[in-house]
């Protein structure tokens, strides 16, 4: 009999169409190679569907808010199928950029200085602490968003305008601003899986830049570092997958500045179209998009 798996994407994400398109490029892959496949929306069906289809694994394929952070993962627990990915805790420390920052330092895992604020500040107190503890610019983001989503490079003139924009946000991390390039690391299990550069032809690798053709971001594979330095940003990135507790597959974003590596972030569900950027990594060390993907159909059968 056919494997039956299930994937949930879309989603109620600012990340909904990444997700998507996430679960497009993984059914047909596993279309191809002899599996039923079935796609579903998270909503509240999903447990009649899940008893009708009863899949061996599901595959979640979904980004951001209640797909990646502890949300829908607690749910698929309840349900006692293998799922794919991160568990519950891991996602929720991941998605809060906060709490993994905390985790990070505690960790000595170099990151941005920071500090997060709740619209709370007078005008004048807030541009005193950050000219005190960050200088500008800076980059105002939200702590559990995806995809450059919300995120800005702001100065003295305009950070005011751009934080009224953000009112919705109970919370927001402003954080020192760091220049030079842009270095992405995929963690596979206990695997160092590899490195990739991104040189965005924008400000910054905001959201065009991830996913629009036409803004050009170049990707450079192999990195051009020496091999200690390649060996120490893996490391770092494996350090933040292990002390965060993830599983399967993670992407860890950093900037490489004067010779020191930031990491930004870790996330626990990396896109997985067939141009996003783990594949890419994958690829590059041999493993292509049906493998990949089988290796995390497995993992997920493993205890979180
Ligand atoms: N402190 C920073 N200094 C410089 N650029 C940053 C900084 N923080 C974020 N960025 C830019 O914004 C992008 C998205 O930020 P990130 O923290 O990875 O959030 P997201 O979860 O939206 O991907 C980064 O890839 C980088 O280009
Ligand atoms: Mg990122």
């Amino acid at each position: 009999m056919k494997k039956k798996i299930l994937i949930l994407s879309g989603g109620i994400s600012k990340e909904r169409l990444i997700s998507l398109d996430t679960g497009f490029q993984v059914a047909k892959e596993l279309k191809k190679n002899g599996y039923k496949v079935k796609i579903v929306e998270p909503d509240n069906s999903l447990k009649k569907i899940i008893k009708e289809f009863r899949p061996k694994v599901i595959f979640n394929a979904l980004h951001g808010q209640f797909g990646e952070d502890g949300y829908i993962q607690t749910i698929l627990e309840n349900f006692g199928i293998p799922y794919t990915h991160s568990g519950v805790i891991a996602s929720s420390i991941a998605m809060d950029k906060e709490i993994s920052k905390k985790l990070f330092i505690k960790h000595k895992i170099n990151t941005p200085k920071y500090f997060t604020y709740s619209f709370d500040l007078k005008k004048s107190y807030l541009l005193k602490k950050i000219e005190k503890k960050l200088k500008f610019p800076v980059v105002i983001k939200p702590l559990n968003e995806g995809s450059s989503v919300n995120v800005y490079i702001c100065n003295k003139k305009n950070i005011f305008k751009i934080l009224n924009t953000l009112k919705n946000y109970k919370k927001i991390m402003i954080e020192e601003f760091i220049g030079g390039r842009e270095i992405q690391v995929a963690i596979m299990g206990n695997r160092k899986l590899g490195a990739i550069e991104l040189k965005p032809k924008r400000k910054f690798y905001d959201y065009q830049a991830k996913y629009n053709s036409n803004a050009k971001t170049e990707h450079v594979i192999p990195v051009n570092l020496e091999k200690e330095k390649l060996n120490q940003i893996t490391n770092m990135a494996y350090k933040a997958h292990k002390v965060i507790g993830c599983s399967g597959v993670t992407r860890s974003d950093f900037k490489y500045f004067k010779n020191k590596f930031y990491l930004l972030e870790i996330n626990t569900q990396p896109g997985m179209t067939k141009l996003s950027l783990v594949p890419e990594i994958a690829a590059y060390k041999g493993i292509g998009f049906k493998d990949l993907i089988e290796w995390i159909l497995k993992d997920a059968t493993k205890k979180k």
